[in-house]
């Protein structure tokens, strides 16, 4: 393989492995299965590339470009996240320190990526008709096929070794107090923090009603649903509270904008009024403050940065909901 043709696997395959990951965030519990395979042979077919890039790293220190410090920090950035990627799939390793494995993994790839830009406009490798030549694609195909197969050999080790990987959710989450709010971990997005709201002067307004918590809970619906947390836990809970689309009543509009006491918010499509819950309480008890106290909302299928915490607004307009940043930018 020359060394072109590996640098440029390399950038093909981090940024594949950078957009199939978040495309699996994106995606919440459907489907996601299929690019977190695709993710996790893109992991591996950078793995399969180290004996053609040991060459070129050995030769580019030797030479010494005077860049070698960022290309040292990529290659320890690509360890980790590969590292924490397969620990965490295969072992159940989920935390490190203070950090969750997922945080380590997610922002190891992401910074990753962006290094690997910076690396690579330092040393431009220019694309040139014979990348697409049969003999490059071919060999291409060969490096995947070998990572299709370490990822077939590694997901079966996993389940023949009764490996704690054996028993994560497709998207890869653990699960963690089911059945038991008190022991479901408290998470935020990025950098948002517990409020102390006092549940006798807070109030939701939707449109011009305001309601109470005590008002919400009365309309008594309950869903039975997982939260499942781009952290890397899951947690099934009897979630109970009223139905948006029996508090936005006939208002009418295409997407409905769910907004916290933080100022965190998401919107989505109306037509899925019918299957959000703003909930009051999980598993019979009031909701705890970490958990979302007074409301919370419940998005059956979507992954927990849509679960919004501490909702004290909802409201129905015309914008269209994918008008947002996919992933909350705060
Ligand atoms: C997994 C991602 C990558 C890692 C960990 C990595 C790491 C390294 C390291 C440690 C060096 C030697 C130090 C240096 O010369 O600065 C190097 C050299 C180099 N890399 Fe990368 N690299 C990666 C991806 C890429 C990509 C995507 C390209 C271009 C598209 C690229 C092009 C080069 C070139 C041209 C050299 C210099 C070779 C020389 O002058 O002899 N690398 N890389
Ligand atoms: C860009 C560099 C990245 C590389 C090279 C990489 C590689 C890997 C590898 C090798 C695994 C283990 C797969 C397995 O054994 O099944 C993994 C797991 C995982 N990665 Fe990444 N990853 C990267 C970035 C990301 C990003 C940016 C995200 C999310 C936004 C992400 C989300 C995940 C998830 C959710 C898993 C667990 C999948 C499961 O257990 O089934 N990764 N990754």
């Amino acid at each position: 393989m020359s060394r072109r043709l590996t640098n440029l696997l390399l950038l093909a395959f981090l940024t594949g492995a950078f957009l199939t990951g978040w495309t699996a965030f994106g995606i919440g519990t459907g489907w996601v299965r299929l690019p977190l395979v695709f993710h996790a042979v893109l992991g591996f077919a950078v793995v399969a590339l180290i004996p053609w890039k040991s060459v070129i790293v050995r030769h580019g220190l030797k030479v010494n470009t005077g860049q070698a410090a960022t290309s040292l920090a990529l290659l320890l950035l690509v360890v980790v996240t590969i590292a924490s990627g397969l620990l965490f799939s295969t072992a159940g390793v989920r935390s490190y320190g203070p950090l969750t494995a997922m945080q380590v993994h997610v922002g190891g790839g992401t910074l990753a990526l962006i290094l690997t830009l910076v690396h690579a406009r330092q040393r431009p490798v220019r694309p040139r008709a014979i990348d697409l030549e049969r003999r490059s694609l071919l060999r291409a195909g060969a490096v995947l096929g070998a990572a299709g197969a370490a990822y077939v050999g590694v997901s079966g080790a996993t389940t023949l070794l009764r490996l704690p990987g054996r028993d994560s959710r497709p998207t890869g989450s653990y699960e963690r107090g089911s059945g038991d709010p008190a022991a479901m971990p408290v998470t935020s997005w990025l950098n948002d923090g517990t409020p102390s709201i006092a549940v006798e002067d807070w109030q939701l307004r939707v449109g011009g009603s305001t309601y109470d918590r005590d008002a919400i809970a009365a309309f008594e619906d309950e869903i039975t649903t997982i939260l499942d947390c781009t952290g890397g836990w899951y947690s099934e809970q009897i979630w109970s509270g009223a139905r948006l689309d029996r508090l936005i009543g006939d208002r009418a509009g295409r997407s409905i904008r769910i907004r916290s006491a933080t100022g965190y918010e998401r919107r989505f499509p109306i037509a899925e009024a019918s299957s959000l819950l703003l909930a009051t309480h999980v598993g019979g008890e009031p909701l705890s403050a970490g958990h979302g106290a007074p409301a919370r909302l419940v998005a059956p299928g979507r992954r927990g940065f849509w679960w919004v915490k501490w909702v004290n607004e909802i409201v129905v307009d015309d914008r269209s909901w994918w008008l947002q940043p996919p992933f909350p930018l705060t």
